[in-house]
């Protein structure tokens, strides 16, 4: 059996293969381009390769993405090994070809020097707990906003390029003191920021009322730069909040943002915001989390090297944005 990074044709089998499992309301068309742009962008160029697991005909049988992830546990500077869109061939699947992927992709990148293996399930835990993965808490809420009459007077702007380098600040202070972090430089915020968009800018006009979302990015501005921020997903199902940060630790401007984006539509009943709120987020005065439940995709981790993974929620940060 051989790994070999997918593409040519191989990779047009293994999109269609996955496309009625993976395709977000996109056509195959726009699928096909939502992922190859992804392995374009700066981050995914470096970060980001799909693999195909061949049989001895040279066959693929199975497939997944393998993402080295920039992380911190425990105070140090490491790489997870993301594993991402396992799939087996229908007619190849029960003969360990999704565990032997796994295996082989983990394989490769302790030697490239990943400490921890990770991926979200879709299919329950325990396929992965037998391959010694194990479950890691990520918290999903509803975010209630106190609605005023009228926004507050602040300055809520779209973000853009040119704000990265704040939005990582904020980031590197607000999860200082967690065991597990990602490391969010601006080029890995830029990544989650284009995928996002990309998926629905490919989104629009499909047919499917999945494929209706818009991903919009505010911040708040003082001085000349961001001092807090949000990316979220609009879609007619309600809103999802990806990622957000404040310079200030009580996140009142970040509060501030949301109220000022809920006054846009006054007259119209608040949608449904969702979110993975990390326990170490300070939760702004103007808000509240409520329906707190395990979120429903569920993280794994798999030590590969001497270290211990995280156990509670409290332990890790992690946004929805970096959902892979
Ligand atoms: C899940 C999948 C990758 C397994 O591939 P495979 O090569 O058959 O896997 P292996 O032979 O290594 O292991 C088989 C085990 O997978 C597990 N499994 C397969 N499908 C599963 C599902 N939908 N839910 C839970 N477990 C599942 C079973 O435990 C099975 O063991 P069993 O044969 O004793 O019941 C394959 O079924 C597939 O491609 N599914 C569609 C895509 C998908 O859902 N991928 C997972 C994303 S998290």
């Amino acid at each position: 059996m051989q790994l070999v990074t997918a593409d040519g044709p191989i990779l047009e089998e293994i999109l269609d293969a996955t496309y009625p499992v993976w395709h977000e309301g996109l056509t195959r068309d726009a699928y096909a381009r939502w992922n190859a742009a992804q392995l374009r962008t700066t981050w995914g160029a470096d970060h980001l390769r799909r693999f195909a697991l061949l049989d001895d005909h040279g066959r693929w049988v199975a497939s997944a993405k393998r993402y080295l992830w920039p992380i911190r546990l425990d105070g140090v500077d490491a790489v997870m090994c993301g594993v991402g869109a396992v799939f087996t061939r229908t007619e190849a699947r029960g003969h360990g070809y999704a565990a032997m992927i796994i295996e082989r992709l983990i394989d490769q990148s302790r030697r490239e020097g990943a400490a921890i293996a990770g991926l979200f399930s879709e299919i329950g835990d325990r396929f992965y707990e037998r391959l010694g993965f194990r479950t890691v808490p990520l918290d999903e809420v509803d975010v209630q906003v106190e609605r005023r009459n009228g926004a507050p007077a602040m300055l809520v702007r779209s973000g853009d390029q040119r704000d990265l380098p704040a939005l990582a600040s904020m980031h590197a202070t607000r999860s200082a003191n967690v065991r597990f972090v990602l490391r969010r430089d601006p080029s890995l915020i830029e990544y989650a920021l284009t995928k996002k968009r990309l998926l629905a800018g490919l989104g629009q006009g499909a047919a499917d009322s999945r494929a209706q979302r818009q991903t919009e990015f505010f911040v708040a501005e003082e001085g000349a730069s961001a001092a807090a921020y949000v990316v979220l997903t609009v879609s007619p199902a309600g809103w999802t909040l990806e990622e957000a940060g404040d310079r200030d630790p009580a996140g009142a401007r970040l509060g501030a943002i949301l109220q000022v984006l809920l006054a846009r539509e006054p007259s119209r009943a608040a949608p449904l915001i969702r979110a993975w709120w990390p326990p170490a987020m300070p939760v702004p005065p103007q808000m509240r989390l409520e329906n707190r439940v395990p979120a429903r995709d569920i993280f794994m981790l798999r030590p590969i090297a001497d270290v211990q993974i995280p156990s509670r929620a409290e332990e890790v940060f992690y946004w929805r944005s970096d959902y892979f």
